[in-house]
Parts: structure tokens; C-alpha cells; sequence
């Protein structure tokens, strides 16, 4: 089984009322964890890659350990660019083996959005590449985007169908009420998402597969060891699961996940240095991280995305 796109894999979590984990990888040990859990529960995947990752582990290094990973799995693997910017980097990624790319010209004018979109879509599909594009600005921060919650904005549902159409959009990312990072509501907030946008824009774009960004559930378990083992992050409130579960049975065929894994990932370290403080070989504490990981991508795969042996 080669790297796939995503389509197939959409088509069926529509029609099976489930979604497709797209995880971010950096290294080794992330890859490993999620593609080994993927492996024991037969689930099909998205490995996605931001502009931050790039930069870190080089394009060429992430795309072999990718490959390595569906040699080693046998599973499908979509291999997809989080959050592209501008054309530029679509375009190196596509002509560097990607099967999807993100175009995010959610910071843009509507018609601007379009019009980038559109570039990057004629390309990718030139190429036999899939795009999913955004309408609608997250709160929250990544690499080089810091969207405050003053300037978020929820999709408007009377925009979606004429951006598909003009664009030619494979997927769509929409803003209801997730974000992205560790940081989600402050305590004392009530996590809320917008169904009714969700289902209005369903019904605007039927059997069209929607993308939801920020949907970490910031998992309190790793926070707690996170502070346990010298830590001192302040009480974080992610997406609760029952509504990801519900997201996942409608049209939302993808659904994005990174800050728990750096959670996984970090708390795993801690732990491991905390009771081996002479431990000095990477791998003695690098290996708790990884599993860890792999803990956390059956627990999603299983019990929040409902993909289980739908490789
Ligand atoms: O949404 C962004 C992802 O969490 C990637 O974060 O840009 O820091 O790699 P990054
Ligand atoms: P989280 O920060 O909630 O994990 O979101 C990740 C994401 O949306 C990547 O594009
Ligand atoms: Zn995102």
C-alpha cells in the first residue's frame, strides 16, 4: 500500500458516520507512537506536517520516516500539509510527495481566499493531490499565526457553497467554537461548540467532508504529570470528548490533534527524568514519550473517532 490521498478515506467515514485522526509528527518517536497504535486497532491515517515541522526535521527526513512507517504498517497513510500559508510551500510539499496540502487563507479577504485557494487547488489537482481549504479564523497559536479571541470568527454558513464551488476545495476546515493549543477555554468556562453552524452548513454542502481544527482534548491525566514532575502549567480546558464523538458522526471527516500528543510526549519525559535523574541515553527516556502515544492514538482512534478497523 502506497501513501494514499485522503478521498477514499472520506468518502467512507462519511457514509460510516466516523472521522480520520489526522495527528502531527516532528521525529521518530511521534511517527512510531501513533502508526504502531493505528497498526494494532487497523485504522486508516493522516500524518500531517506544519510549516514548524518542516523547518525542524527537514521535508526529506519526515517523508522517508513516513514511508518507513506504511512499509512497516501496511496501512493507508495520507501524508498532509498542515496549515500552508501560501502557495509556495504547497507547492514544495506537493512536488516533494504529499498527497494533500491545507491552503489556510482563512486570514485573508473572502476573495482573496478564493483566489489563493484556487492556484493551489489547480496545482495539487494537476498532480493528483487533494486540498482542504478554511473559511473561518481559530483562536489560538501556532507557528507563525497567533489569532487572538477578539479576531476569531465562526464560519458563516452562507459563504461555504460558492467558496467550494469557485475554489474546487476537496475538504473544508470551518471554525465553531475549537482552537488550537493547550489553552482552550479558561477555568470556569463552559467548552461550547456551534452544532447549529455545523449542521447548517451540512445541509449547504451535502455529502462534502468537513475538517475541524484545535480538537485536542488537552488530557488532564498528562497535565497532572506535567506539574507532578516540576511542571507549572496552569489548569487547561480542551475539547470534551462527547462532543468530538458527536462531531465525529456527522459530516466532520477529519479531526486535527496535536497539543495532546505534546502532552503525551512531555509527560512521559518528565516522569521518566524525575524517577531516573541519571538516566543520560535518549532513548531510556524517549521511549516513555513514544509510548505514551501510543497509548493516547488508540484511546482516540478507539473511543473518540470511531475509525477502528476501517483501514
Ligand atoms: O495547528 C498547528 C499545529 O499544532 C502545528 O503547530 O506550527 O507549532 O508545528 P506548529
Ligand atoms: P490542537 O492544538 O487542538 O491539537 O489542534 C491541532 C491542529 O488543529 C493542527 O492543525
Ligand atoms: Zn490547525
Amino acid at each position: 500500500m502506497p501513501i494514499t490521498t485522503s478521498a477514499e478515506m472520506f468518502k467512507k467515514a462519511y457514509e460510516g458516520k466516523y472521522a480520520i485522526g489526522a495527528f502531527n509528527v516532528n521525529n521518530l518517536e511521534i511517527i512510531q507512537g501513533i502508526t504502531e497504535a493505528a497498526k494494532e486497532l487497523n485504522a486508516p491515517l493522516i500524518l500531517q506536517v506544519s510549516a514548524g515541522a518542516r523547518k525542524y526535521a527537514k521535508h526529506v527526513y519526515l517523508m522517508k520516516l513516513i514511508e518507513a512507517a506504511v512499509l512497516d504498517t501496511g496501512l493507508p497513510i495520507c501524508v498532509h500539509l498542515d496549515h500552508g500559508d501560501d502557495f509556495e510551500i504547497c507547492k514544495s510539499c506537493i512536488d516533494g510527495g504529499f498527497t494533500s496540502v491545507m491552503i489556510d487563507g482563512s486570514k485573508h479577504s473572502f476573495e482573496d481566499n478564493i483566489k489563493l485557494t484556487s492556484e493551489v487547488v489547480k496545482y495539487a489537482h494537476d498532480r493528483g493531490v487533494v486540498v482542504e481549504g478554511e473559511l473561518g479564523k481559530l483562536a489560538g497559536i501556532e507557528d507563525d499565526v497567533n489569532v487572538s479571541e477578539e479576531d476569531a470568527a465562526f464560519t458563516r454558513p452562507e459563504e461555504v457553497e460558492e467558496f467550494v464551488k469557485r475554489t474546487g476545495v476537496d475538504s473544508l476546515a470551518i471554525a465553531i467554537g475549537t482552537s488550537h493549543g493547550a489553552y482552550k477555554f479558561k477555568p470556569g468556562q463552559t467548552p461550547h461548540l456551534r452544532f447549529d453552524i455545523l449542521e447548517d452548513i451540512t445541509k449547504r454542502l451535502p455529502n462534502f467532508p468537513i475538517v475541524l481544527h484545535g480538537a485536542s482534548s488537552v488530557v488532564p491525566e498528562y497535565v497532572k504529570i506535567i506539574n507532578e514532575y516540576g511542571g507549572s502549567m496552569p489548569d487547561a480546558i480542551g475539547i470534551p470528548e462527547d462532543m468530538l464523538r458527536q462531531a465525529a458522526r456527522s459530516a466532520v471527516c477529519k479531526i486535527n490533534i496535536d497539543s495532546d500528543l505534546r502532552l503525551g510526549m512531555t509527560a512521559g519525559i518528565r516522569e521518566h527524568m524525575a524517577k531516573h535523574p541519571d538516566h543520560f541515553d535518549p532513548r531510556q527516556y524517549l521511549a516513555p514519550g513514544r509510548d505514551n502515544i501510543r497509548t493516547l492514538v488508540k484511546h482516540k482512534i478507539k473511543e473518540v473517532l470511531g475509525c477502528d478497523g476501517k483501514a
